[in-house]
């Protein structure tokens, strides 16, 4: 502990009252700024966010996430924050603590010169011996009054390694934040599997299915990119297009401008269904009925349609020849029940089946009816948002870990393809996990 005070009162006399006046004056202007732009964001209308709003916004929530759970806590423990509070207190703390590592920063480095210096003084310059002993404040005085002999060479040079070095860092990491914060979350790609499918009619040898999973159009993600997206996925012209949950991140507020987001698909006439996911039952699920009623889009709760394959259109009951497309409840939020999902579907019949969380492939009651499933589409896990080199993904969404981050995954029973997601939850980041859109081939086995 001596040497903890020790250290912080050394780190006390490297602190400069000038850095402290400039840090001082960008963290009031930064706070400012940032309380009118978080101010003007909440009192906007999600409809009329636009993309660099967005992102600017976005960048700002990620680099300031302690002054979000700071103003959290305030607003939940302390005191209810309005719509102008609640910005100015994550701006301040969130401000404040980079603020603090700024100044901890400059003082660390002013401290770094001055050992430097002393050394390249003491081996290489023979300087008088006040020098050596006067320490960092001394050195600054000195090179400032211009009364000593010039510092050598090798002092200013390992000075600007320092500098260079520091600029690198803070240039390497603002590029992150960019990527992260800015740039991936909105670089939707596309993703193709290919999947054989036992007893698939030969009519629909082929047929293409698009999936379009938590869009969690909100605060993190607005209404016009999920509408972005919905043009490209009808641009794939897919034959079926698939809606597997998570259409806004809470409550009701959204969720006309959500649905509304998919007209590119809706307008499209293309067989679109639907289940929900967990984030729909945040307080929007009957909103979200009334509006997927509205459009006439089939919300699957436990529920199946027929692709028939002479039309490629959806049926309640099959005609002929068809692939059944079932639909299971949110598996957290709701309640699964495969058996009425599939009761009375003809065994031979192939079927794949909708269910936004993967970790549902793995229950037990689900896996002891028994029944044939020949593939779960699923998302919620996002991809684990963010995928680290050599650590993986550290946040995965599931019992099961990273198992069902991503991808196609064999699970107990059947194998489940998981699409990492349109949108973004909880934290306003995606690196090295771009969004996607799932398109899937069905063929024969
Ligand atoms: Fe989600």
């Amino acid at each position: 502990m001596p040497s903890l005070v020790h250290a912080l009162a050394r780190l006390r006399t490297l602190v400069r009252g000038r850095d402290v006046a400039v840090v001082a004056l960008l963290y009031v202007l930064l706070v400012a700024l940032g309380t009118w732009e978080g101010y003007a964001f909440t009192t906007t209308l999600p409809e009329a966010v636009s993309m660099p709003r967005q992102r600017l916004h976005n960048l700002l929530d990620g680099l300031l996430l302690h002054g979000r759970i700071a103003a959290k806590l305030v607003r939940e423990r302390v005191y209810h924050v309005g719509d102008l509070g609640f910005p100015l207190v994550m701006h301040a703390v969130g401000w404040g603590v980079h603020a603090c590592v700024l100044v901890f920063f400059l003082a660390c480095r002013r401290g770094l010169v001055a050992w430097w210096t002393r050394r390249a003084l003491g081996s290489e310059a023979a300087p008088q011996p006040e020098h050596v002993a006067a320490g960092a404040a001394t050195v600054a005085m000195a090179q400032s009054t211009q009364t000593l002999a010039p510092l050598p060479r090798v002092v200013s040079r390992r000075r600007m390694l320092l500098d260079a070095g520091a600029g690198l860092t803070t240039l390497a990491g603002a590029g992150l934040a960019y990527d992260a914060f800015v740039y991936e979350p909105f670089a939707v790609r596309v993703a193709r599997y290919t999947i054989a499918i036992k007893g698939l009619p030969k009519q629909l040898e082929g047929v293409r299915m698009v999936q379009l999973t938590d869009t969690h159009v909100g605060r993190r993600v607005p209404a016009v990119y999920v509408r972005q997206v919905a043009e490209r996925a009808i641009g794939l012209r897919p034959d079926v297009v698939l809606l597997t949950g998570d259409y806004v991140h809470s409550g009701e507020g959204h969720v006309q401008a959500s649905i509304a987001s998919f007209a590119p698909v809706l307008g499209a006439k293309v067989p679109v269904v639907a289940v929900l996911g967990n984030h729909d039952f945040y307080g929007a699920d009957k909103a979200l009925r009334r509006e997927f009623a509205r459009y006439g889009v089939p919300l699957l709760e436990n529920g199946r349609l027929f692709l028939d394959a002479a039309t490629r259109t959806l049926l309640e009951v099959p005609a002929g020849p068809a692939l059944c497309i079932a639909g299971l409840s949110d598996y957290t939020e709701d309640r699964i029940i495969p058996a009425k999902a599939l009761a009375g579907v003809d065994e031979a019949m192939p079927r794949i089946v909708l269910c936004h969380n993967p970790d549902a492939a793995e229950d037990a009651t689900l896996l002891a009816t028994g029944l044939r499933i020949d593939l779960m589409l699923s998302g919620h896990t996002h991809g684990g948002q963010v995928r680290l080199p050599l650590l993986g993904t550290p946040i995965v969404p599931s019992k099961f870990g990273s198992k069902y981050a991503a991808g196609l995954v064999a699970g107990p029973a059947f194998p489940v393809l998981v699409c990492r997601g349109i949108g973004m939850s909880i934290i306003p980041v995606r690196w090295n996990v771009p969004p996607e859109i799932l398109e899937l081939t069905l063929v024969g086995a």
